[in-house]
């Protein structure tokens, strides 16, 4: 996904500006840019493909010269990938270069009216008009010229902009796409990630929708969308640097599978108090409760997959209906939806273009909206009624892991809060669950601990063609999330088969060598899964099994089988989806894959 920084001090833009792009690689991105004003002219670089091609053309950001720039990492949405559809665009006249994210949605209007009076586009990009149309209403002043310019844009956008006469200045705007300001001394910074920016600074300013910054050197002015002067609130990062960065590990993937213990200790501790689940401050209680007749869950991807658990996890315990859609196509399906609905939306990044856009339809249709994210003030956390913060920190790899078991893990305090205020639960149950959440961060600790033996394994079995991974009930949800794992980083095809379907048609597939992955941590229906594993051995699959530790019974079925920490059968999810990350991640090591950034994916996909 497209990323933007900029900069303005006394030091040299340039190797700032590649800097700032590189801790930004991870969302993915196909070209990448730089626009840097010396006072005489602006002077611009652009490369297709890896950051590293833009270094290689400036040698280093050394060639361009001028201490006041803007850069972009770009992941093609209007035209292809290629270096003149690359940011930053440059006016007609030289005198503005822009970097952009987002969408401005009336460009093709916009286009035509520029080219009829007289300009001359040179890529197919939306971003371009905002250049002309710069110049266009530009009359000497920057600020009333910017003003002019994105009262004519409709769509979303984090806008980064300089100007020749302005030669310290740059401008930033910012609706609907992420934007930081970050607050140096002697210099300042903007970027659309904090990961940008930490390395120089972790004080930074959240702008809001519609408003826009002129940021020099000495000085950040903040603007509303009328261009009225406000004042910002300065918040410091405690993200370190090293959380940022891969701490030895030779993929962010590795060290965030790793983190996970600690990630789950974060997001669950604060929330168990004295025999009791506290949820922050959601105003979601006994009375609000009963006024709730149905929960629809929406994301995408993974964060969809800990939806799946989470809609097990509340009908079970709470007794409410849940339904579940993955975000592209709750937001166009008219949904029945009022204000008796829960719409619980989630998302690790908090920027999902769909999840915001379902939030949204859900809203003006009376919803009320809990958001479980795991980036503060992130859009959905923004427009959500309530909130529930994963404190996974910050993820880097592409393929999400703790972000995920996070987001299952306040599934599982929420599905348990949740049946306590109904009063669904006895007080034995209760306490085992509650006892089972704390135990989670340690039953995970020991699953990691199976690294050593799910590499083996990852050697042994190393798919090079399709294979299954069967599973009832939670272990079905948990089998969604293994094959999407598998899939994204290791580029093997991978089927999620609810056990009991297989017979429906799917074991027309199964054949001699066929690896099926069968996931039996589900108590109640380890006999059924036997029996589909029995299904599948007299077709000629190979079965990697994975249970619970003790249950030896899985022996006399699979090949080999993984045995993960006891827990209680409903939240064993976490536990077992361990070890299937560890075994998507060396399959991907085995077949040379790019397993942080792999080919075709974005971390944050914030176009529809
Ligand atoms: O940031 P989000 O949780 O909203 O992202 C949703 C999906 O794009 C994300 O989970 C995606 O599927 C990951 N690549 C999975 O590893």
């Amino acid at each position: 996904m497209c990323g933007i920084v900029g900069y303005t001090g006394s030091s040299s833009a340039a190797p700032y500006l590649l800097d700032g792009l590189k801790r930004l690689e991870y969302r993915g991105y196909d070209s990448a840019g730089i626009a840097v004003s010396d006072g005489e002219k602006i002077s611009q670089a652009r490369a297709k493909g890896r950051l590293q091609n833009l270094c290689d053309e400036t040698n280093d950001g050394k060639s361009i010269v001028g201490t006041c720039g803007i850069g972009h990492t770009r992941w093609a949405t209007h035209g292809a990938p290629t270096k003149s559809n690359a940011h930053p665009h440059m006016s007609n006249d030289g005198k503005f270069a822009v970097v952009h994210n987002g969408i401005i949605e009336n460009f093709a209007e916009l286009r035509e009216e520029l080219i009829s009076e007289g300009f001359v586009f040179h890529s197919e990009t939306d971003t371009e008009v905002v250049a002309h149309l710069l110049e266009k209403y530009y009359d000497g002043d920057f600020k009333r010229t910017v003003l002019k310019t994105i009262n004519r844009l409709e769509g979303s956008y984090a806008l980064g902009i300089v100007c020749i006469d302005f030669p310290n200045e740059v401008m930033t705007v910012k609706l609907a796409s992420p934007l930081i300001v970050g607050v140096g001394v002697g210099e300042n910074f903007f970027a659309s990630d904090v990961t940008a920016l930490i390395s120089h600074t972790r004080n930074v300013m959240y702008l809001d929708d519609g408003e826009f910054a002129s940021i020099t050197p000495d000085k950040i002015t903040v603007y509303d969308c009328m261009g009225a002067e406000i004042s910002k609130k300065i918040t410091h990062i405690n993200w370190s640097m090293e959380a940022a960065e891969k701490g030895g590990y030779d993929h962010f993937m590795l060290k965030e599978i790793m983190e996970q213990p600690n990630a789950l200790k974060a997001t669950i501790e604060p929330r168990v108090k004295d025999g009791k689940i506290v949820l922050d401050d959601v105003k979601l209680g006994a009375a609000e409760l009963k006024n709730i007749r149905n929960i629809v869950i929406t994301a995408c991807g993974s964060a969809y997959h800990a939806g799946c658990v989470g809609k097990y996890l509340i009908e079970e315990l709470a007794r409410i209906p849940v339904q579940i859609d993955v975000a592209s196509e709750l937001r166009y399906r008219n949904p029945i939806i009022d204000e008796h609905t829960l719409l619980i939306a989630v998302s690790q990044s908090g920027e999902t273009a769909d999840t915001i856009a379902s939030i949204k339809e859900c809203k003006a249709r009376g919803a009320r909206t809990l958001a479980i994210v795991n980036v503060v003030d992130s859009t959905i956390a923004k427009i959500s009624d309530d909130v529930l913060y994963t404190w996974a920190g910050p993820e880097i790899a592409v393929a999400t892991t703790k972000g995920y078991t996070t987001q299952v893990a306040v599934f599982s305090l929420l599905a348990l809060y949740f049946a306590d205020e109904l009063g669904r639960i006895s007080e034995e149950r209760y306490k085992e669950l509650y006892n089972g959440i704390r135990n989670i961060p340690e039953r995970c600790q020991r699953a990691i601990d199976l690294n050593n033996k799910v590499r083996d394994l990852a050697k042994k079995y190393s798919p090079k063609d399709s294979l299954f991974f069967i599973g009832r009930n939670l272990d079905y949800a948990a089998c969604l999330e293994a094959s999407l794992k598998l899939k994204e980083i290791s580029y093997i095809h991978s089927e999620a088969y609810a056990a009991g379907e297989l017979k429906h048609g799917t074991i027309a597939l199964i054949e001699e060598g066929r690896l099926v992955i069968a996931l039996a941590c589900y108590h109640d229906l380890f006999d059924k899964l036997m029996g589909n594993i029995k299904e599948v051995k007299a077709r000629g699959a190979r079965v990697l099994g994975v249970a619970v530790e003790g249950n030896r019974k899985i022996l006399a079925e699979a090949d080999d089988t993984i045995f993960i920490p006891e827990t209680d059968q409903l939240l064993s999810t976490i536990p077992e989806t361990i070890p299937l990350q560890l075994f998507a991640y060396y399959v991907a090591l085995e077949n040379g894959c790019d397993i942080d950034k792999p080919k075709n994916l974005a971390k944050s996909v914030t176009v529809e």
